[in-house]
């Protein structure tokens, strides 16, 4: 039944999904339960079979398909050798805290043989975000969509689609990506960059030995349909065009925008969006070629290929398979003005609460640093160093135990300490002449501040090792974007232009690659929360944080205790 859901083709769930109702109160409310079996398959891409983490030998991995107020139960099994936690990356969390997933900081992860429940509620939320595992470099293979349509009597603020489609982009190695990034922390030097970006699961016809795994969207002409386009690649920023199409950009990160018309689009690693493709009234007799390549500002290696798919108009006849491929034209692999001016294209379709008074400010560097070589070898950083990375120069030391729960039984002590600075330690021109000592410091440092703190932060781009833009992610709670400029961001004169009315809300947003970026936030959610940089090279090499939501005045603003199945370290 919900396999046919508002015309979304996914007959894939109806083997893992059912449905229950549960009587909450006086109105019943829809259960949706998922099995999440975590096991190996043997899957092929570019003429090379790996064996693949998967759930239920899915890739990518099931939808998560479900209504704004809908509770999801989701049993994950793990049948494999490796630790493994999922996060539902965007979602709320409103006061289940436990079900976030990033291991070692809500949970530790499930070992073999083990399971756990994850179960929340979407509040408040609908549109597309999306799920991947959470420790290590496991995502790689462990991810798929959530898809979250209006409560029953609601509908889309746009024409209702003739059809929705999930894009994921993602990334392949043929290497395992355990050895690659293990590989990386103990040379100090750049990971192995993939061998393909994928969408849903495909490379497409660029590749060598590739072309017979292409992603085809085949469509009827003058149609709208919704594209639910997800970046979940490891390590970069992608655009994503169709030739001689224009998309309509109607929501980000499950937050409806104000529609805006772009040949090109620009998605970071754990963002979403959502555009509308209408075709022609009339097919024309040619293919589109759809690209997905990546947008880069740092100086270390990438992987600097692109990814294919096809349009393709339904033809009475079936003489379409013929047509000539039309390629689309994307920016520069290093354009940061249609980054810029990309962004500043986003507004909240409805004014959102916005915080226009704040209680705490806090300024946070992001950037990398170089560390010395600890091997005894020498390392393969620039200049025999080790690369690090690090918000206000803290490089984030996974603990052994979960910080949610040490934090809930009070048993802090030797696991983590609550003296993350509100500043960075030293001032310096940032996005400037480096300054001498670019060491980090490695601690697992936290921010705590109480129930309902309202709080502005400023994420500040360094230039240390180069400047870069940085998708930084927050657990647990939407920000505004209210303010976003070149250089160092400055407090006197820059909060005069911040947008409090209708700012764009995500979970993710793209710190200006030698820039600054104004987010506000409202803590009212009780919990620990993950805050990193989404890729995944810069998360391995420190940068995250925590923070530390207090509870408020009774059951209401607390974090109940955890469930039983929670797993231990
Ligand atoms: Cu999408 Cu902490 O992650």
């Amino acid at each position: 039944m919900a396999a046919t859901l508002n015309g979304l083709l996914l007959p894939v769930l109806v083997f893992v999904l059912f449905l229950t109702h549960s009587a909450s109160g006086k109105h019943s409310r829809l259960i949706r339960h998922y099995k999440f079996d975590i096991k190996l398959k043997n899957v092929t891409r570019l003429c090379h079979t790996k064996s693949l983490i998967t759930v239920n030998g899915q890739f990518p991995g099931p939808a998560i398909v479900a209504r704004e107020g809908d509770r999801v139960i989701i049993k994950v099994k793990n049948h494999i050798s490796n630790n493994v936690s999922i996060h539902w990356h965007g979602i709320r969390q409103l006061r289940s805290g436990w079900a976030d997933g990033p291991a070692y900081i809500t949970q530790c992860p499930v070992q073999n043989g083990q399971s756990y429940k994850y179960k929340f509620t979407i509040t408040g939320q609908r549109g597309t975000l999306w799920w991947h595992a959470h420790i290590s470099w496991l995502r790689s293979s462990l991810y798929g969509p959530i898809i979250i349509y209006p409560k029953k009597n609601a509908s889309y603020p746009f024409p209702k689609p003739h059809q929705e489609v999930p894009i994921i982009f993602g990334e392949w190695w043929n290497a395992d990506t355990e050895t690659v990034i293990n590989q990386a922390m103990q040379n100090g030097g750049g990971p192995n960059v993939s061998d393909a970006y994928t969408i849903n699961g495909m490379p497409g016809p660029l590749y060598n030995c590739s072309a017979k795994d292409t992603f085809k969207l085949k469509v009827i002409p003058g149609k709208t349909y919704l594209l639910r386009i997800i970046n979940a690649a490891l390590n970069d920023e992608l655009f994503f065009s169709i030739a001689n199409h224009t998309m309509t950009v109607v929501e980000t990160d499950a937050v409806y925008v104000k529609p805006f018309q772009s040949n090109t689009i620009l998605i970071s690693p754990g963002q979403t969006t959502n555009v509308l493709l209408t075709t022609r009234s009339q097919p024309p007799t040619a293919r589109f070629l759809m690209y997905a390549r990546p947008y880069v500002t740092g100086s270390g290696t990438f992987d600097n290929s692109t990814v294919a798919g096809i349009l393709e108009y339904a033809f009475p006849n079936s003489t379409a398979g013929k047509f000539p491929l039309i390629k689309p034209v994307l920016p520069a692999l290093n354009d940061t003005s249609f980054a810029t001016n990309f962004s500043k294209k986003m507004r909240s379709l409805t004014p959102p609460p916005v915080p226009q008074t704040v209680d705490r400010r806090f300024l946070f560097t992001i950037g990398l640093g170089l560390n010395p070589c600890t091997t005894g070898q020498t390392c393969q950083g620039p200049n025999g160093t080790m690369f690090g990375a690090s918000i206000n120069n803290i490089s984030f030391v996974m603990p052994t135990t979960a910080l949610l729960q040490a934090h809930f039984f009070g048993r802090s002590k030797g696991v983590y300490n609550r003296t993350f600075p509100d500043n960075p330690p030293f001032l310096f021109n940032f996005t400037g002449t480096p300054p001498n000592n670019t060491r980090t410091l490695f601690d697992t440092r936290v921010k705590t501040i109480p129930f309902n703190t309202r709080v502005e932060l400023v994420l500040q781009d360094t230039s240390i090792v180069g400047p870069e833009s940085h998708p930084l992610h927050l657990h647990g709670f939407n920000f505004f974007i209210v303010g976003q400029g070149v250089g160092n961001y400055n407090a006197s004169s820059d909060p005069s232009k911040f947008n409090l009315v209708d700012p764009p809300e995500r979970n993710t947003v793209g710190v200006p690659s030698g820039g600054w970026v104004a987010l506000r936030f409202k803590a009212d959610n009780p919990g620990v929360w993950f805050m990193h940089c989404h890729l995944e090279a810069h998360t391995s090499w420190g940068l995250k944080m925590a923070w530390v939501v207090l509870n408020g005045n009774g059951k209401s603003q607390s974090l109940p205790p955890p469930p039983k199945d929670l797993p231990s370290c």
